[in-house]
């Protein structure tokens, strides 16, 4: 199987990306894939969750040339990063005046082999790092906050993104899926939103969510995974099913 690349995007901040970039990454690579994680984001959220420090960063790569592979460091067993920190937030201003800067990603990532899957913790916000990560990757992983309005606004912004950069691009970034994130089924906005995603998206929509829980939000400051945090409870339990799903689109291809 070829190398797939998903980024996991959404423009709107706290909506549960890095969760899904980190959890979903170790998942995989508990189940034997050969996993990548790229940490895009300045706040370096991935990096310090899996407890590492940054030494080379997207910023060496895409500004000052450096073959990612000496900026790749292993996490877990089958799981390898290249890290991010604050450096990583200048990136756009360095690069605006560069030819072809939408492509420096695609075109420095070129020898990077052996990998199954490369998962993308975009930053929030759009700019010229997040055009990198976009045209670097094949698929788009959205996931969505329980917020009526911005669950709204998020999927009306990410189509007019993507078509923006199929149309001026020509980069076809298929939707992998939308996901829910922080869902509490008990309450009736909860209910009322994946109902309204499930309408709009069909089966674009993730049958797994993942529900709000306490150990999520505490997994991030002990460093580790929540496989590793509380491998029995509500948490890995769902990030699992999601990983089990995820496997069954990439590998059957995204519905439509
Ligand atoms: N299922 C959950 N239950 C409880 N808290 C959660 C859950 N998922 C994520 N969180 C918490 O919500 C917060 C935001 O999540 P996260 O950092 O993944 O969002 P993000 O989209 O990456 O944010 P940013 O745009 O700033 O990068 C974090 O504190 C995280 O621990
Ligand atoms: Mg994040």
């Amino acid at each position: 199987m070829s190398m797939k690349r998903i980024a996991i995007v959404n423009q709107k901040g706290g909506v549960g990306k890095t969760t899904i970039a980190v959890n979903l990454s170790h998942a995989l690579a508990k189940k034997g894939k050969k996993v990548l994680l790229i940490d895009g984001d300045g706040q370096g959220h991935s990096t310090k969750h899996l407890g590492h420090e940054a030494e080379n960063t997207l910023y060496h790569v895409l500004v000052e040339n450096l073959d990612p592979q000496n900026a790749i460091i292993n996490s877990r067993k089958n799981l390898d990063i290249i890290p991010a920190d604050r450096g990583v937030r200048a990136i756009s201003m360095k690069i605006a005046s560069e030819v072809g800067r939408d492509t420096l990603l695609k075109n420095a990532m070129k020898g990077i082999k052996g990998y199954d899957y490369v998962i993308i913790d975009c930053p929030p916000g759009i700019d010229a790092l997040s055009f990198n990560l976009f045209l670097f990757a094949d698929e788009a992983l959205v996931p969505l906050s329980m917020d009526p309005l911005a669950a709204e606004g998020t999927a009306e912004m990410v189509g007019v993104t993507f078509k923006a950069l199929k149309d001026r691009l020509n980069h076809d970034l298929k939707i992998n899926g939308f996901i829910g994130v922080a869902v509490d089924k008990r309450t009736k906005r909860a209910q009322e939103v994946m109902a309204m995603l499930k309408k709009a998206f069909g089966k674009q929509v993730y049958k797994t969510s993942i529900r709000t829980n306490t150990r999520m939000r505490e997994s991030p400051g002990s460093q580790q995974s929540i496989f590793e945090y509380d491998p029995k409870g509500n948490g890995a339990k769902d990030f699992d099913a999601l990983a089990q799903e995820f496997l069954t689109r990439t590998q059957r291809g995204v519905p439509k």
